[in-house]
């Protein structure tokens, strides 16, 4: 019943929705749906109340990131069907490990704010209530370990994609990154549990900068939101584009082995092709000219003494000479 209203409401978005109307359709008591109303505004629903004309969903976009808001409009086959909302946890990543082997494939753990949030080389991810997206997607592919890496690739290209659909242009900064405007807007934490030669669970953990307007000092040079950069974006509407964008782009990568469209897609919006980059690995810090992303999805750099080499994506950084990109 619960689900009913509010798919009525979000029907009927923007315009009011009568309690005579919605107690016919529905068939229970006016008394009933003011009940109904008063546990939807108490998760958060944000629902205007008018006498004589009725309820209005205001703006479900703005705060909840619930399996309601999302589903409504979720196209997919299997990629966010099963959605774990919470208000509160640590990590998504860490809770999606946790119940990875009992979840289904294309399980998502989304939080409006975790209290731990993890970014790669063992950074912390501040993830402030409602300010952005903090979400990890539990998958089990029938493909090799080796092939995992290239799953980071897939997410940056689906999350830049997501956004270039919702009109918000972004580069990649490879292999996690993505940019506007030289900062860092999103970032990517694949983690793998696997044998020798079978993968039991990935977790890819996806965090965005949505609504953030006051970064920390240490990294306000190179963290930016969306809405920093004057993208007023509804956060229901990225999760929808980026759980859409990634299933597709997957389904090719895990079914068919195509690589193309993500890999056009990591070179189209590349921050890095073409520019000298600094590359830190192992606490060494080498200066050389990036050249390509490759089938592999491996980074073609040119070194200092004009050899060409190529680089995975595991634990290197990459620096701008400038500054973050
Ligand atoms: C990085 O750029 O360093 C990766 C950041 C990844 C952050 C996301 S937020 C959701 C998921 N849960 C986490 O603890 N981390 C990832």
């Amino acid at each position: 019943m619960r689900d009913k209203i509010i798919e009525t409401l979000l029907d009927n978005r923007g315009n009011f929705t009568s309690g005579e109307y919605l107690s016919k359709i529905l068939k229970i008591s006016s008394e009933a749906i003011e009940e109904y109303m008063k546990v939807l505004k108490s998760e958060g629903y944000n629902i205007e109340e008018v006498n004589r004309k009725g309820y209005k969903l205001v703006d479900n976009t703005t705060d909840l990131l619930t399996y309601d808001s999302i589903s409504y409009k979720l196209d997919t086959k299997y990629i966010g069907r099963n959605i774990i909302h919470f208000e509160t946890i640590d990590s998504t990543n860490d809770y999606a490990k946790k119940v990875a082997l009992q979840e289904k494939d294309g399980t998502v753990i989304i939080s409006e704010e975790q209290t731990k949030g993890k970014g790669r080389i063992g950074r912390q991810w501040v993830s402030k209530s409602r300010e952005g997206i903090w979400m990890s997607i539990i998958l089990k592919p029938n493909i090799i370990p080796q092939k995992a890496p290239f799953l980071t690739l897939i997410a940056g290209a689906s999350i830049a994609k997501a956004l270039n659909n919702l009109g918000v242009e972004t580069s990649i900064k490879w292999p996690n990154d993505i940019i506007i405007n030289n900062k860092k807007v999103s970032g990517i934490l694949t983690e793998l549990s696997a044998e020798i030669d079978k993968i039991n669970y990935i977790v890819l953990g996806m965090g965005i900068n949505v609504k953030t307007i006051e970064f920390s000092q240490e990294i306000s040079d190179i963290a930016t939101s969306l809405y920093k950069e004057g993208h007023k974006v509804s956060r229901v509407d990225i999760v929808i584009n980026i759980l859409e964008e990634f299933e597709r782009l997957y389904l090719q990568y895990i079914n068919h082995d195509l690589k193309n469209e993500i890999l056009d897609i990591c070179r189209k919006h590349s921050a890095i092709i073409g520019k000298d980059i600094y590359v830190i690995m192992n606490g060494e810090k080498d200066l050389v000219k990036c050249l390509d992303i490759n089938k592999d999805g491996n980074l073609v750099i040119k070194n200092n003494e004009n050899v060409i080499k190529e680089i995975m994506s595991g634990e290197v950084s990459i620096r701008g000479v400038e500054g973050y990109v």
